[in-house]
């Protein structure tokens, strides 16, 4: 029995993507950049992914600059528009539960002397707005605020973010990350100058996202030497993963309405459950304002790591509040910004559910949590 509850962190590939990326691997592997007839032909594949990549995101083909990834993109976007516009200023604004592939290069850049500033958010995990006025300056060039947080799932008011800055004549990103299976999302009835997205997050494959640019705004390439992706992130085109990323978009937006509820259906079943079987369980962050597939559970005096390897003897796999990644053992970031105690900190879990999560997944995994809750709570000297 395997239950996969981590879909924040990484999802399945889909059958159908997986089928139209093996060509890619097999007779139809020339490179696109080459000029002999199989390189151009898969150059045309290349531009029509492309071109079906921008619809789906209701955008145009132009502001599509492929990448490995979001790390990638939130990089590149990021310090290319902060390095290429200081005569408009130095000031950057991010919000204190960005990703680390944002917030460790913010860290990095104030570093470097660039000014930045990092916008808190409520108990509920939501920016203020009147706060975010209030950071707004003259200088300011950028503001990177996501759309929907990786470990405790809460959305924030990016429309009315987006207003603001503009008003101020800054430029705004979004890490849309975690947000694109579920929420609508145009990218031009937004007016978002710069997103990022990855594949896997959304059945795609892994290695390959997009940086969404405004070529009329000045940004320093990314990787130098090969002309690619408009000269601003050469290196050979991973064609097989674009087009992977182009049929995983294709079918996570033509599914994202049923998928939104469905998921929905199934968190909140797994939710009332929850709090019937083991009473004591606090959410992380507001629950009206959240993906659908998200839960941040705080377990009172256990560590959540100890119900971790529990639950995955079990065949049952979620992961700790902390990041994306199990290598940084730190306390997360965002549960601090939240506003937990240092006693809280290390009791938290992140369930991520997916489309396929059943409501027999639910049952098992709660019936396996309310036992495993209650042999760790019996050990905790933590009365
Ligand atoms: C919100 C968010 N941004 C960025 C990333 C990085 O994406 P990638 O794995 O494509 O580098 C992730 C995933 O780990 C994420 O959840």
């Amino acid at each position: 029995m395997k239950i996969y509850l981590d879909n924040a962190a990484t999802t399945k590939l889909d059958g159908q993507v997986r089928k139209a990326m093996l060509p890619f691997y097999k007779e139809k592997f020339a490179n696109p950049s080459s000029i002999h007839f199989s390189g151009q032909k898969n150059n045309l594949i290349l531009e029509d992914s492309r071109e079906k990549i921008a619809k789906n995101l209701d955008t145009t083909s132009d502001r599509i600059v492929f990448t490995s990834g979001a790390s990638e993109a939130n990089n590149f976007i990021i310090r290319g528009v902060m390095e290429a516009n200081q005569d408009k200023g130095k000031h950057l604004i991010i919000s204190a539960i960005e990703h680390p592939s944002v917030y460790d290069l913010a860290k990095d850049l104030k570093k470097r002397g660039f000014d930045v500033d990092f916008l808190p958010i409520n108990n509920k995990g939501i920016v203020e707005v009147d706060k975010f006025k209030k950071l707004l300056k003259k200088d300011t060039v950028l503001v990177s605020i996501m759309a929907a947080n990786n470990e405790i799932g809460t959305k924030q008011p990016i429309e009315e973010l987006i207003k603001l800055t503009k008003e101020n004549g800054s430029y705004f990103h979004s890490d849309l990350v975690q947000a694109i299976a579920y929420e609508d999302i145009s990218i031009d009835k937004l007016n978002l100058d710069f997103a990022s997205i990855s594949a896997h997050k959304f059945n795609g494959p892994t290695g390959v996202g997009i940086a969404i640019i405004n070529p009329k705004i000045k940004i320093n390439p990314l990787i130098i030497g090969g002309g690619q992706e408009g000269d601003y992130r050469s290196g050979t085109y991973n064609l097989a993963g674009i087009v992977g990323l182009s049929k995983a978009l294709e079918i996570s937006c033509s599914q994202r309405k049923e998928n939104r509820k469905k998921v929905k259906e199934v968190r909140d079943y797994f939710l009332k459950q929850l709090k019937k079987e083991i009473p004591d369980i606090k959410i992380n962050g507001c629950l009206k304002r959240r993906l659908p597939n998200n839960l941040n559970i705080r377990f009172e005096k256990i560590e959540g790591e100890a119900i971790l390897i529990e639950l995955s003897s079990k065949g049952i796999e979620v992961s700790t509040g902390s990041a994306c990644s199990a290598l940084n053992l730190k306390s997360s970031y965002v549960l601090m910004a939240l506003g937990l105690k240092d006693e809280e900190l290390n009791s938290n879990i992140r369930f991520t559910l997916s489309k396929d999560t059943s409501l027999a997944d639910i049952d098992y995994t709660i019936t396996n949590l309310k036992k495993i809750v209650k042999r760790l709570k019996s050990f905790s000297p933590i009365k």
